[in-house]
This record gives C-alpha cells, structure tokens and sequence, in this order.
C-alpha cells in the first residue's frame, strides 16, 4: 500500500490478498498441522503448524503494514511479553519494569526470569528517565501506563537507553499501533495485548511484538517455534477481520472517553480523575505530541468503596469487567485485585462504542443516586 495511504485505511486493506477473477474477497482461515514438504524443507515457507500458518501470515503482513516493521502474533498479550522478555535476556541482565504497570507482567520476571539470574529493577513509570541505564539491558514500560494513565516522552526515553547500549521495549495495549507508533518514536520493540482494543470485541486472548531488528524478531519467532505458544487459525482469522474496524471503534470509543471524561471532571462526587485528554491532565501535553489519540482509558476516584461499587451495580450500559477495550463499555474497582498502589475507591473506566447520550445519562443518574 502507499507510503502516504492513512493508517484508518490501511487498517481496512492490511493483509488482504490483491483481488483475483473469481476468488472470495476474504482468505478462508487454514486449519493445517502438516503441510505438504517434499524433498528440501527451505522450498517451502509452509511446513508444520507449529512452524508458521497462511492465516498467520495475512495478519502478521496486516501488522507489520500498521508498525511499519516486521511482526510475530501470539495467542495472548502476556505470551507476547513473555516472548520478549525470555528471548531478549540471559542471565546477568538487568531489566526494569515499572510499578505502577500490568501486574502479571512484574509476576512473569519475579517468578520465571529472576531464578535464572536475570536481575530485575522496579521503578514507576515517571521515575524510569531517571535512572541511570547504564548496564541495563531492556526497559519494559507502559505509555499509558495503566490504570493511572502516565505517559512517558518515549523519543526521549529511547535516547537515553541507546546512549548505554539497552533497549525499549513499549507495551501499547492501551492505544494500539493506531494510537500510537512506539517504533517510529524511537523504541526497538512494540508488544501489545490485542485482547484489548485491537480486537476490540471482548471474546478472544491474543496478541503481538514488532520490531524493526531483524535479530530481534528472530529471536522472538524462534521463542513462540520452541515454546509453542502458537494462535489458533480461527482465533487468528476472527482478529484479522476485526482490525477492519479498529480506527471506526476507536473514534467513537475515544470521542466518547472525551465527554465523559469532561463530564466525570466536574462532578461533586469525584475526588480526581486521570485522562490523558483532558487540558489540565499532567500527562496532556507529552499525550497530544506523541499520540494519535487520547485514548479511551480513564481512571477516577469516588467517595468510598461503597459508592464505587454501587456505581458499577447501578450503571446499566457499563459492564464490570478486568478488561478494557471492548465495543461495550467497561469498568472496574481495580484495588479488588490488590495489585495496584491506588485508592479502594479507584474506578478503571473503559468508554465503549454506545451512544455518547446514553452513556452520559446513564451515568450522571447513577451518580446521583449515590
Ligand atoms: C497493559 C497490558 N499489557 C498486557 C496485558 C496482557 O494481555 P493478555 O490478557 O492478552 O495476556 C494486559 C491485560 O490486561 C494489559 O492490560
């Protein structure tokens, strides 16, 4: 596709076959374990399932046009981490990763990485431009971080790290490659959990790395070859045909965020709220630089737990849910998990692709029922 053609358009064309006399306009998906391989196996670029798929491959062309770089899918967002991480460091390596970020992400390090020596440095994510990276391998951070929604100036990060020879790696779940180009930013990795928005319909784990390092994509494919950690055909084939409408939910989903972000900011019966959008936000004016979009994460705190919880029974178009993403709206108490260093009363708001009024309504009256 041309180099000039929008991403919103790309999103609709990336993958796709060009047309031919007769054939569907969409690709079947593959269900194949075996392929047919005679004689040298380098003839072929199918040649065990677990090697590579056609169905894979439309999707990962259909990424790597949206990251503009090379890319590997996986069947979950935490499979792609870990991919990273586990093909990136040896023993003796130092990684940081930022508090205040997924918490399974920190687990994986704690449980799997530490006992065979990799050295782990936990900082929150508006302290990691601050330390010193020299003998540092790889930063993982989060810009959004989730769910208090800092954003890091990820050009600046970059240099700093390359000045002493490690890497950056961004975890961009929250915006997707449409919210956000972490690579052309300057950071040698973008993962991203496609649970979340890139899929968008809250019925499939999946997720992907992309990287414009030829060593580090083949690391990470010889890492999901070893492990196994594959997709599924269907699973694959499901999230490519709901890419097409990736920049059509987002702009409803983040033009909603907007207003009831606006809205949340000026009720009596919200303490603070975080959204990158919003002009007095700490995080607005590195957002608008280096964003495509403010997103549609929000996170804001009511007067107890009680009425956090009361809000979420009482809202009937928000769904209560540990996700985000989604076409529905979606919220969370997310101290219940008693990962996060935040206040019980913390709400994770997730705007959806309802209508704008009905949302508004639906959750003004629930406020004033508190
Ligand atoms: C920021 C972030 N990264 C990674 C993940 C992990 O993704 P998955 O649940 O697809 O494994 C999540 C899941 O919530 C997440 O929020």
């Amino acid at each position: 596709m041309k180099e000039k053609t929008s991403l919103a358009s790309k999103v609709i064309h990336a993958g796709t076959q060009p047309p031919t006399q007769g054939h569907s306009f969409n690709q079947p998906p593959v269900f194949a374990s075996a392929f047919h391989l005679s004689g040298d196996p380098a003839n072929s670029t199918y040649q065990y399932g677990r090697f590579n798929n056609p169905t894979w491959q439309s999707l990962e062309d259909a990424i790597s046009e949206l990251e503009n770089a090379p890319s590997v899918i996986f069947p979950s967002g935490m499979a792609a981490i870990a991919s990273v991480l586990t093909s990136i460091l040896s023993p003796g390596d130092t990684l940081v990763l930022p508090t205040d970020g997924y918490a399974p992400t920190r687990a994986y390090a704690e449980q799997f990485l530490k006992k065979f020596g990799v050295n782990l440095i936990l900082t929150k994510t508006l302290k990691i431009p601050d330390l010193d990276f020299t003998g540092i391998k790889l930063v993982l951070i989060e810009s959004p971080s989730n769910p208090l929604l800092d954003v890091l100036d990820i050009s600046l990060l970059a240099d700093k790290i390359h000045q002493k020879g490690g890497l950056l790696a961004v975890d961009n779940t929250c915006l997707t490659p449409l919210g956000q180009q972490p690579l052309a930013l300057g950071a040698d990795i973008s993962v991203c959990s496609d649970t979340k928005a890139f899929n968008g319909h809250s019925d499939i784990l999946f997720g992907h790395v992309a990287s414009a390092s030829e060593k580090i994509i083949d690391g990470i494919r010889n890492w999901r070859t070893l492990s196994g950690n594959i997709p599924g055909p269907m699973e694959t084939w499901l999230v490519h045909r709901a890419l097409a409408s990736l920049d059509l939910r987002l702009e409803r989903m983040t033009s909603n965020a907007q207003a009831l972000a606006q809205y949340l900011s000026t009720h009596p019966k919200v303490k603070w709220i975080r959204y990158p959008g919003l002009k007095n936000d700490p995080s607005y004016k590195i957002a608008k630089q280096q964003m495509n979009n403010f997103g549609y994460l929000m996170s804001f705190e009511l007067n107890s737990l009680e009425a956090a919880e009361n809000f979420l029974k009482g809202c009937q178009l928000i769904f209560d849910a540990t996700s985000f993403g989604g076409m529905h709206t979606m919220a969370e108490r997310r101290k219940r998990w008693n990962a996060d260093d935040i206040p019980e009363a913390t709400i994770r708001l997730s705007a959806g692709c309802e209508k704008q009024e009905d949302l508004l309504s639906d959750i003004s009256s629930t406020l004033d029922r508190l």
